[in-house]
């Protein structure tokens, strides 16, 4: 499911994007993430590299509404298109990016990117998901 990074990495990546990274809190208590980035060759896409919601609060609507103020940030850069991948063994993370995607009025597309054989670990292939235009429609659905 989520490939835990370093400690070292998570604080490295906050001091050099943290426009394209977004916590959620509960009672003060940090209990999800995402982490992205502009892609250099692209910088109207935002790469979603990650996205956790601690288990115990997983199906309130953390996750989506990470993303939802991820994407409303870098509109104001211009970035309209997001891209993540996704393993096929993970529903859950299908479902939120699909749901993004249908409140946004966006096309999602998926093909394949990382297949197995790539990975010197044992990993699940990797497809990359596609969702464009990510902008809302009307500024006052914005939350
Ligand atoms: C994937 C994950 C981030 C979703 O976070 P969440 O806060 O539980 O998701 P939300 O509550 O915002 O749900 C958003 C939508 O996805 C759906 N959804 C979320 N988890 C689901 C699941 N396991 N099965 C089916 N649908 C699911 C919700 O029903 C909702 O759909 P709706 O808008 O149509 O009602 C969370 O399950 C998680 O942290 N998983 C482990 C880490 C991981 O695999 N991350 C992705 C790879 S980096």
């Amino acid at each position: 499911m989520l490939d835990a990074n370093t400690s070292y990495a998570y604080l490295l990546w906050c001091r050099d994007f943290p426009g394209t990274t977004v916590v959620a809190e509960v009672g003060g208590q940090v209990v999800g993430f995402v982490i992205g980035y502009l892609r250099p060759q692209a910088p109207h896409t935002v790469f979603v590299w990650q996205v956790a919601v601690d288990r115990d609060q997983q199906g309130r609507g953390i996750g989506a509404a990470m993303l939802d103020k991820l994407l409303d940030t870098v509109a104001d850069d211009g970035a309209s298109v997001l891209e993540t991948t996704i393993s096929p063994d993970n529903p859950g993370s299908i479902a939120m990016f699909t749901s993004v995607a249908r409140r946004r009025d966006a096309r999602i597309t998926k093909r394949p990117l990382f297949e197995p054989d790539l990975f010197p670990d044992e990993h699940a292939a990797e497809d990359l998901y596609r969702i464009a235009p990510t902008a809302r429609t009307k500024p006052e659905d914005r939350r």
